[in-house]
């Protein structure tokens, strides 16, 4: 066996980035050098508990501690344990070893594994939830679990996760260690649909610094009836204490704010022209928001990172208009991200019953609501018999009957089949799953698929820069991170 020492010098790096995030208890307590344990006292020849002592024990205990009473997030068959061993998983923490060992090290390390998995007498192996696509199968593994409602999601880096709830916490997940940011605005608006919302981290290339951008539904400062979308942004701080954002600017609030708690939209993201993009829901106000430019709600906007406004905005010249609205006629987009090959800015937004569409968005569009829509009210009255007007944009897609749309992302990367390449990704509050849209080169949609079905209301989808997705799901209160199955 060769133990080249760039990665023993890895895995005790990980080991101690672990400790300053003052890990939980359980690995709190068995961080600690391996050294202590007297490898003499080990049964003669069980390989799997000597190398388990050696490389396994600082982080998970001694005598397999961590495995005899699990809950067990990557599977807990011997070829589930084998591939995380091999693999690593370096979102939670878990070092890859797949160079260090060989194929029979790795056996008798699962083997040990499962023998004290054993020793608790419920214990059953069981592989991860498995999901049975049409044309592939897919893992969904466990990333974090018990939460209320996930609402937002973002990674600094593969490693790194921040996400929101909508009850109003802001995490970051490093390495496995899950962390509180402290300090986060004190006028958010929990009620309704109101709550912390979308979280977006952007990393300053000119300044070397990397920014987290929240929106939320801000209370009025006199009238805690009051409230509207707001977006606040701080600067990261990474130090041996952990993150931390000691200081948030508000960049925006998208008034007049309202009575209602409802249609707040409101998700973030970076264009590729360097340019803020934010969703603001309607308010449920449909017939004062949409169809003006002089309100913020039911528009997307478009600003400067700083907050500012850029000058090249459609309306910056419109007396009266906001200057910030970059496109208008929305009801409550819940879901946007930019095409990383073609710098779109797609977004989707609820619609009433019937009618959640699917928007690429133009410079000073107008996307109709609530003049043109395919929807009827939720009580099966008509709202317009017009689906389609001279100046507003037909959408690239809607669904009847609406599946309460909500997070989007876009499916790329080496990891992914081909059939997969550039299909969408979109939630579904209303029916619980998760649902794959197929996308010819014409732009139209030509295939849908649930996945995930019965999961819980799919809130949001995101994509580190590997291709990975993670899907959040409020009710089961998870986030899962899908992985295709490509082995043989
Ligand atoms: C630097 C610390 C560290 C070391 C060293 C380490 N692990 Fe892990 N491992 C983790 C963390 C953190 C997780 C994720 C646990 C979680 O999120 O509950 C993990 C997860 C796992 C899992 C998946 C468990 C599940 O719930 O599906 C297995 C299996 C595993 N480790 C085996 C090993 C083996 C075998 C070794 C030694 C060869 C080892 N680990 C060494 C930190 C470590």
């Amino acid at each position: 066996m060769h133990h080249p020492l760039s990665l023993l010098i890895a895995a005790s790096a990980v080991a101690t980035s672990l400790a300053f995030l003052s890990p939980p208890s359980s690995l709190q307590e068995t961080l600690h050098s391996s050294s202590e344990i007297d490898l003499s006292a080990l049964q003669n020849g069980d390989k799997g508990a000597e190398l388990y002592a050696q490389w396994c024990a600082s982080c998970h205990g001694l005598n397999g501690r961590d495995f005899i009473q699990r809950t067990w997030k990557l599977g807990s068959q011997q070829a589930d344990i084998e591939r995380i061993i091999r693999n690593g998983y370096a979102l939670l923490g878990m070092p890859a070893y797949g160079q260090l060992f060989s194929p029979d090290e790795i056996k008798d390390l699962s083997n040990y594994l499962l023998a004290k998995a054993g020793e608790s007498p419920n214990f059953r192996a069981s592989p991860p939830q498995l999901i049975q696509a049409s044309d592939l199968q897919l893992r969904a593994n466990v990333i974090a679990s018990n939460l209320g409602t996930p609402w937002g999601m973002d990674f600094l880096n593969d490693s790194t996760l921040f996400f929101t709830e909508r009850e109003g916490r802001l995490w970051v997940m490093k390495s496995g260690v899950k962390q509180a940011i402290a300090g986060i605005p004190d006028d958010i608006h929990v009620k309704g649909q109101g709550g912390l919302l979308d979280v977006m981290v952007w990393n300053d290339d000119a300044q070397r610094r990397p920014w987290i951008y929240l929106t939320y539904s801000k209370n009025h400062p006199d009238d805690i009836k009051l409230s509207a979308t707001a977006v606040v942004r701080g600067e990261l701080l990474v130090t041996d204490e952990g993150f931390s954002v000691p200081h948030w600017e508000t960049l925006m609030v998208a008034g007049p704010y309202a009575k209602t708690h409802r249609h707040y939209g409101s998700r973030l993201a970076m264009g590729q022209d360097g340019m803020l993009y934010v969703t603001c829901g309607e308010r449920g106000m449909r017939d004062v928001h949409p169809q003006t430019l002089t309100t913020a709600p039911g528009k997307v906007h478009r600003l400067h990172p700083d907050g500012s406004v850029p000058n090249d905005n459609p309306f910056v010249d419109e007396p009266g208009a906001i200057a910030s609205i970059w496109s208008w006629g929305h009801r409550n987009p819940q879901g946007m991200f930019v095409h990383p090959e073609t710098g779109e800015v797609w977004t989707h937004e609820h619609g009433p019953k019937g009618g959640d569409e699917i928007n690429i968005l133009q410079k000073s569009a107008n996307y109709g609501w609530p003049e043109i829509t395919f929807g009827r009210n939720y009580s099966g009255t008509i709202i317009t018999r017009d689906t389609a007007k001279t100046g507003m944009e037909q959408p690239l897609h809607y669904w009847l009957p609406s599946i309460g749309a909500c997070g989007m992302d876009i499916v790329l990367g080496r990891g992914w089949p081909r059939s997969w390449q550039n299909n969408l990704l979109v939630g579904s509050l209303s029916f619980e799953y998760l649902e794959r849209l197929v996308i010819d080169a014409s732009g139209r949609v030509t295939d849908r698929e649930q996945l995930l079905n019965g999961v819980g209301r799919v809130r949001d989808i995101a994509r580190n820069s590997n291709g990975d997705i993670y899907v959040a799901v409020e009710g089961a209160g998870t986030i899962f991170h899908l992985e295709p199955i490509l082995e043989n």
